[in-house]
C-alpha cells in the first residue's frame, strides 16, 4: 500500500517552473510523427482502476503532466501506482486509506473528479473537491451530482467539497442528462458498474475515448455496452477484476499536427493517428483544400501543405458539437488553419462559453478576426503572420499558439508552456523532428532573461 497523504484542507500551490517556447516561424514541417496515446482516455482508465482491487496495467500512456498529476493523486489516496517504463502504468487499488481527493489535484487537474463515481461506487463514501471553472468555461459539474444522487447517493456540499456516501451499493436506474456531458457520461459509467441493478445513460457521449472506457471496463468484466449510439447500458457486478489495456491514440493530438502540415506549407506524416476517430475534422480539411490522405488500417494521415503556396486555403465556416461533430478541442487549431485560408469563415463555439478569447493573440499576430460575443468569431483571410510574444492561458490554445508561430514570419516568445506540457508529450521534440526552429526555455523572471532548461 503506498503512503497516503495525510488528511488536510488548506491548499499551497505548488510553485511552478515558468517556461516559454521560442520559435522561428516560416519553415514547412517534413516527416514523420508519431501520435502519443490519448491524454483524455487515459485519465479516465487510472479512475476506472480503483473499481478493483487487483493490479491493472496500462500501455501507450502519453508521458504528459496531467497523467503525472493522476498518478500522483491515487498515490495520495493510498493507491500503488508504477511506472515501469516508458508509457506504462501499473495500478493497484488494494485498500485505499484516504477517500479524499484534495483542491491542490483538482486546481491542478479537473478530470480528478472522474474518480467521484469509483470510489463512492467501491468504497461508499468520498470527499472530493469542486473543480471550479477554467479558461474555456465555467464548467459546473452538476450533472455528475446529479447522475450519483440518482444512483442513490447523498451528497452534500460543504466549503467547496462534495460529501459524498452511498452506504450499501449504489442502485441501478435511467441517469437523464439535459445535454451531453463526456466527463459526466464516464462518471455514471463508471459508478454503475458496481451497481446493485441496470443503469441506462442517455444521451451519452459518444466521443471515442468512452468507448475506449468501455473496452477496458468489459475486460475487467463490466457488463457495459452502448446499446444505441446515444445510450449506455450498465447490469451492475459486485466486483471488477484487474485488466491490461493499450490506450487509443490522441485524436486531439493528431488535428494539432495535421495543422502543422498545413499551415507550415509542409508535408506531414502523422504515424499511429486514429483516422475514424477524426472524420468531422478531416472533412472540414477537405473543404478548407488541404491535402489530407487518411489511411485507416496503416494509421497513417499524410498531409500536404502544397496548396498554402499555391494561394492558400479556402474559407469554411465550422460548428463545434459534441461527437460525431467537430471536437471543440480541435476549434482553436482550426481557427488558426483559417487564419491562412481566403475569404470569410464563421466559427460557432458551441460547447463552451470562454473558448474564444485567446483569438485576440492571433490578432496580435497579425490575423483578423472578430469576436463578437463568446460563442461567435469571424475569421478574414489570408493574412500573413508574424512573430509575437504571447502569453498561454489553456493546454489548446497554447498549442494553437505555437501553430501560429510556426506559421509565422519572424520570432516568437509564447510563455506558460507548462499548460501545453499537460496534454502533449514532448511536443518541441516532435516539431523539432520536423524540421521547426523551436525551443523550450526556462523563464527567470529577475533577470527577465531566459536559459535552456535544465
Ligand atoms: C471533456 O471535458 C474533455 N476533458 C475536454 O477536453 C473536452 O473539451 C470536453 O470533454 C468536450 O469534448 C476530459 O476528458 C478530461 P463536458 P468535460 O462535460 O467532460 C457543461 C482538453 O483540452 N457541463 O462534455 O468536462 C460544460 O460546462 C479538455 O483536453 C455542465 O453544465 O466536458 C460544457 O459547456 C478541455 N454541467 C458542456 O457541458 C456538468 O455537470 C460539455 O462539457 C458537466 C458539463
Amino acid at each position: 500500500m503506498a503512503d497516503a497523504k495525510p488528511f488536510h484542507w488548506e491548499f499551497t500551490p505548488e510553485p511552478v517552473t515558468r517556461e516559454v517556447f521560442r520559435i522561428e516561424g516560416g519553415v514547412p514541417l517534413t516527416g514523420e510523427v508519431p501520435i502519443s496515446g490519448s491524454k483524455n482516455a487515459a485519465l479516465k482508465m487510472f479512475a476506472a482502476a480503483t473499481l478493483t482491487g487487483e493490479r491493472c496495467r496500462f500501455t501507450n500512456v502519453p508521458e504528459i503532466e496531467d497523467v503525472r498529476v493522476m498518478a500522483e493523486t491515487l498515490r495520495d489516496l493510498g493507491v500503488v501506482v508504477d511506472h515501469p517504463e516508458a508509457n506504462t502504468y501499473e495500478i493497484a487499488s488494494g485498500d485505499v486509506e484516504w477517500l479524499f481527493v484534495p483542491l491542490e489535484a483538482a486546481a491542478k487537474m479537473r478530470a480528478s473528479f472522474i474518480l467521484l463515481g469509483p470510489l463512492l461506487a467501491r468504497f461508499g463514501q468520498v470527499i472530493i473537491s469542486n473543480p471550479g471553472g477554467d479558461r474555456i468555461g465555467r464548467r459546473p459539474v452538476d450533472l455528475h451530482v446529479e447522475a450519483m444522487r440518482a444512483l442513490g447517493a447523498t451528497i452534500e456540499y460543504r466549503n467547496g467539497y462534495y460529501f459524498a456516501t452511498a452506504p450499501g451499493r449504489l442502485r441501478g436506474t435511467e441517469v437523464r442528462f439535459p445535454f451531453v456531458s463526456v466527463m459526466g457520461t464516464e462518471n455514471a459509467m463508471l459508478a454503475a458498474t458496481l451497481a446493485d441493478g441496470h443503469t441506462v445513460i442517455r444521451p451519452a457521449a459518444q466521443e471515442p475515448e468512452v468507448d475506449d472506457l468501455i473496452v477496458f471496463l468489459k475486460e475487467m468484466g463490466a457488463e457495459v455496452e452502448r446499446t444505441w449510439p446515444d445510450t449506455i447500458e450498465v447490469h451492475g457486478k459486485r466486483r471488477l477484476r484487474g485488466a491490461e489495456h493499450r490506450i487509443i491514440p490522441d485524436r486531439i493530438e493528431a488535428g494539432t499536427f495535421a495543422v502543422a502540415g498545413a499551415v507550415t506549407g509542409g508535408h506531414v506524416t502523422l504515424t499511429g493517428a486514429p483516422c475514424d476517430h477524426l472524420s468531422a475534422f478531416v472533412e472540414i480539411l477537405g473543404r478548407a483544400g488541404v491535402d489530407a490522405e487518411c489511411d485507416t488500417a496503416a494509421e497513417r494521415i499524410v498531409v500536404d501543405g502544397r496548396a498554402l503556396r499555391e494561394g492558400g486555403y479556402r474559407a469554411c465556416d465550422i460548428r463545434t458539437a459534441p461527437y460525431p461533430g467537430l471536437a471543440t478541442d480541435l476549434q482553436p487549431p482550426t481557427c488558426v488553419l483559417l487564419t491562412q485560408a481566403s475569404g470569410t469563415s464563421q466559427v460557432h463555439e458551441a460547447v463552451f462559453e470562454d473558448r474564444l478569447e485567446w483569438l485576440s493573440d492571433l490578432n496580435r499576430m497579425g490575423a483578423r478576426i472578430e469576436i463578437p460575443d463568446n460563442h461567435h468569431a469571424t475569421i478574414r483571410g489570408r493574412t500573413p503572420l508574424h512573430g509575437a510574444d504571447a502569453d498561454i492561458g489553456d493546454l489548446r490554445a497554447g498549442a494553437s499558439l505555437i501553430l501560429a508561430a510556426l506559421a509565422a514570419d519572424g520570432e516568437s516568445t509564447i510563455h506558460g508552456a507548462h499548460h501545453v506540457k499537460r496534454g502533449y508529450e514532448n511536443i518541441e521534440r516532435k516539431f523539432a523532428d520536423l524540421g521547426a526552429r523551436i525551443a523550450r526555455l526556462e523563464e527567470r523572471f529577475e533577470e527577465g532573461t531566459v536559459s535552456t532548461p535544465s
